[in-house]
């Protein structure tokens, strides 16, 4: 039987929710938690082994990138998080220096697994972390689109009455102000979108800017955004333990979809055992192939102003 071990990089807001909703999620053998400030993992270690007697045992403590060597996942959450009136791609400069100091250990402690990335500007450092280990393209996953997918299918579910799970709708592209909704696709309780007679284009126009700027009405409100993509990185690290198939919308490696290569971009994927095992080209409408084509534009622009 092969032990589950978890290799957590980062332990703020994000990092810590992850760590608890893991272990209450997921049956895990190890849970090594690591942070540039060394008594906090110490201490959040000796805090969720609490757990044990009530979602069952797991060994737990503050660990070093070579203890990354024979982790089946490195969870990437290290970063600086968006204050009040930031984007997403604010954080770029100082991001990818914190990831740049990252990947690099983690491989050389001989790590061969798979990456899971949140921190911000998700896509770029996906990309990036992609191109700084060397590592299969399918073995390299940012949470992307899933946190926002989840906002739409929540505010869509307010406007109709109707379950969140009955909702196929997805945000793409961008995890940040280039994101959009295929709307032209969607359906609820197996009925097109359009045909809901509350979701008339005003309507949906509305739920698009709300949906993307949900992360930032949070964070004035209360600081800081993780209950959603810590719950994302659950189901990430969940779907890859139980080789699940699921499909989920993440930042997915672009390799000629909607024309686009060469980086990742919020889409939605089949995740399983070995990471990424399909990447879905959706057959979206020529307004919304043009939405995704910008938004990858801008990504890649960019990617093109960092040197690694
Ligand atoms: C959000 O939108 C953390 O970017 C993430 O909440």
């Amino acid at each position: 039987m092969s032990t589950r071990k978890v290799f957590l990089v980062g332990d703020g807001r994000v990092g810590s929710t992850f760590a608890n909703d893991l272990l209450q999620n997921v049956k895990i053998d190890e849970l090594i938690i690591s942070d540039v400030v060394k008594k906090v993992p110490e201490g959040d270690a000796l805090d969720l082994e609490d757990l044990a007697p009530f979602v069952g045992q797991c060994k737990i403590r503050a660990g070093e990138y070579a203890d990354a060597k024979d982790a089946d996942i490195a969870v990437i959450t290290a970063g600086a998080a968006r204050k009040p009136g930031e984007t997403r791609l604010d954080l770029v400069d100082k991001n990818v220096k914190i990831l740049k100091s990252i990947i690099p250990p983690i491989v050389e402690s001989g790590f061969k697994g798979i990456f899971v990335v949140s921190a911000n500007p998700v896509d770029i450092l996906t990309t990036l972390t992609q191109k700084l280990s060397g590592f299969p393209k399918n073995r390299v996953i940012g949470t992307g689109t899933s946190l926002d997918t989840a906002r739409l299918r929540v505010a869509l579910s307010h406007k109709t009455g109707i379950n969140v799970n009955q909702i196929d709708a997805y945000v793409l592209g961008e995890h940040g102000d280039t994101s959009f909704e295929n709307f032209d696709e969607a359906l609820i309780a197996h009925k097109p979108i359009k045909s809901y007679e509350e979701l008339n284009q005003a309507t949906l126009d509305e739920l698009e800017t709300e949906v993307r700027q949900k992360g930032g009405k949070i964070i004035a409100n209360k600081g800081a955004t993780f209950y959603g993509v810590a719950m994302c990185l659950t189901q990430i690290v969940k779907a890859i333990f139980e080789n699940q198939s699921r499909v989920m919308a993440l930042s997915a490696p672009m390799e000629g979809e909607y024309g686009i290569n060469n980086l990742y971009l919020g889409n939605p994927c089949v995740i399983n055992a070995n990471g990424i095992a399909d990447v879905i080209e959706l057959h979206l409408s020529d307004e919304e192939k043009a939405k995704m084509k910008y938004s990858a534009q801008k990504m890649q622009e960019v990617l093109n102003g960092i040197n690694l």
